[in-house]
């Protein structure tokens, strides 16, 4: 799938105030700096089009970008960013939560992890609500330009022996580079897919 035009909508704190629209929704979520926003550029093409920073808490808001005007990307606050104040901590956390128990366009969510490291309690954690709240979710790991293929192996198989522990099956998971555009075409295909299942349902 091509994506011909993307553009920004609108920023919130308030998931009631999000796009009316009943089109199908997919949400990038994560620990902060993990490359949620890198990731939504570089499916996009377009590296303007979500704030990126090298600082974690860069992305505040709930930030919805209308793809091929029949879908959205949502880009969202990071979790786990423990420099940020607890009152702004809370805050990110009650948006997240509201988000995630109130959207129904949500059709997947991406949970993002960074493939160089060990399974973090955080994201298990936030999985589980997921999990919970009955929310399809699949995980990307994140900034494989950073390793070797070999070590990207490794601890996909170490995420997944982790993963195993909880759950009957690993969800669906892709990798991705925003240098390398490495995983775009596996991580747009799924999203086409998806789409194209709901269109015929
Ligand atoms: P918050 O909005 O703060 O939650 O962060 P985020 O998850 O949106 O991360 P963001 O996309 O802003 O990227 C954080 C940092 O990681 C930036 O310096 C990016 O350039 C870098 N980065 C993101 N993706 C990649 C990647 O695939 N490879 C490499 N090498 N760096 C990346
Ligand atoms: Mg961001």
């Amino acid at each position: 799938m091509d994506i011909k035009n993307a553009t920004f909508v609108i920023s919130n704190t308030n998931v009631n105030k999000c796009p009316q629209e009943q089109l199908p929704e997919y949400a990038f979520i994560g620990r902060s700096n993990v490359g949620k926003s890198s990731l939504i550029n570089m499916l996009t093409n377009n590296k303007n089009l979500a704030k990126t920073s090298n600082k974690p808490g860069k992305t505040q808001l709930i930030n919805h970008f209308i793809i091929n005007k029949t879908w959205f990307l949502v880009d969202l606050p990071g979790y786990g960013y423990a420099k940020v104040s607890k009152k702004a901590r809370s805050k990110f956390q009650d948006i997240i939560y509201d988000y995630f128990s109130k959207r129904l366009q949500l059709v997947c969510t991406f949970v993002l992890i960074d493939s160089r490291h060990r399974p973090q309690k955080i994201d298990l954690e936030f999985m589980q609500f997921l999990g919970e709240h009955s929310i399809p979710f699949c995980i990307i790991f994140t900034k494989t330009d950073k390793l070797s293929k070999t070590q990207i192996q490794k601890n996909i198989t170490i995420y997944k022996k982790e993963m195993l522990q909880y759950w009957e099956t690993m969800p669906t998971y892709f990798t991705s580079s925003s240098v390398t555009c490495s995983g775009k075409n596996d991580i747009l295909n799924f999203i086409n897919k998806v789409n194209n299942d709901l269109n015929t349902k």
